[in-house]
């Protein structure tokens, strides 16, 4: 027993323990623009679950880091500001109800979404303590019950415990031209590298999670296959 202690398989073991009868966990991670904020939003409002959207809790963090003239590159900097944050989580209510971080009292939805912004979050993302942070602050999400929950480490660093765990990807061209579509310009592939190569929490396909290649799909599609996956695994006892 004392050698199994505190070993991967031992934290794994206790972690599912604490979260039987607890609140089911849906996690969808992927790359940049494969569909995951669309596909979490259409699955949290089919399910009536909570939608969580990690990647906007660094964003804000990246944002109140610009706001308070921080030096992103800094990491013991950025790990300062975030030990001192003042920041509340809150579960807003709306067509889903969607968990988030506010800042003095204000959710920034439209300044996380700037060049800006988006040019500092992977520097404030690739910091350990704010990684510990992040996941400590995400899993307290529970206590608004249900969760749909995307970003890129949610099935394998947030909740590995989960048994609903998704992994979506499309093809870089069919990903180009969703996020041209928006009318942003962004070398996808440099991103993903960025991502996966980080030393903390990298993304990474969780194991035992279901890959959907949705090049081919629409997110309605893409939606009900998740839907349906987390359904066949409810009816078979799962969670
Ligand atoms: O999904 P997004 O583009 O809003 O994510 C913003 C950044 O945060 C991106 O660089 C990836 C990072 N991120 C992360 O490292 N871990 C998460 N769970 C979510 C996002």
């Amino acid at each position: 027993m004392a050698r199994f202690a505190n070993t991967p398989a031992w934290i794994f073991f206790r972690l599912k323990l604490e979260t039987l009868n607890s609140p089911i966990v849906i996690a969808l991670d992927g790359t940049s623009a494969s569909g995951k904020s669309t596909n979490a939003k259409l699955v949290a409002q089919a399910l009536g679950y909570v939608y969580v959207d990690t990647g906007a809790m660094y964003r804000t963090l990246a944002w109140h880091c610009l706001q308070k003239k921080v030096d992103i590159h800094d990491a013991k900097a950025v790990a300062a500001l975030c030990r001192q944050w003042k920041t509340k989580l809150v579960c807003v209510e709306g067509e889903f109800r969607s968990a988030r971080l506010l800042v003095d009292g204000y959710f920034p939805e439209k300044e996380i979404r700037t060049a800006q912004t988006s040019a500092a979050v992977p520097h404030v993302a690739a910091v350990p303590k704010v990684r510990d942070w992040m996941k400590k602050t995400q899993r307290d999400c529970v206590k608004f019950g249900n969760l749909v929950m995307e970003g890129r480490d949610i099935g394998t660093n947030v909740f590995p415990e989960t048994d609903f765990k998704f992994y979506l990807d499309a093809h870089l061209d069919e990903r180009t031209k969703r996020r041209a579509s928006e009318g942003v310009d962004e070398n996808l592939a440099a991103r993903d590298q960025r991502d996966s190569q980080r030393k903390a929490a990298p993304l990474m396909i969780a194991l035992g999670a279901t890959v959907i290649n949705n090049s081919q799909m629409s997110s309605a599609e893409t939606s009900a296959v998740i839907i349906k996956e987390v359904r066949r695994k409810l009816a078979a006892g799962g969670g």
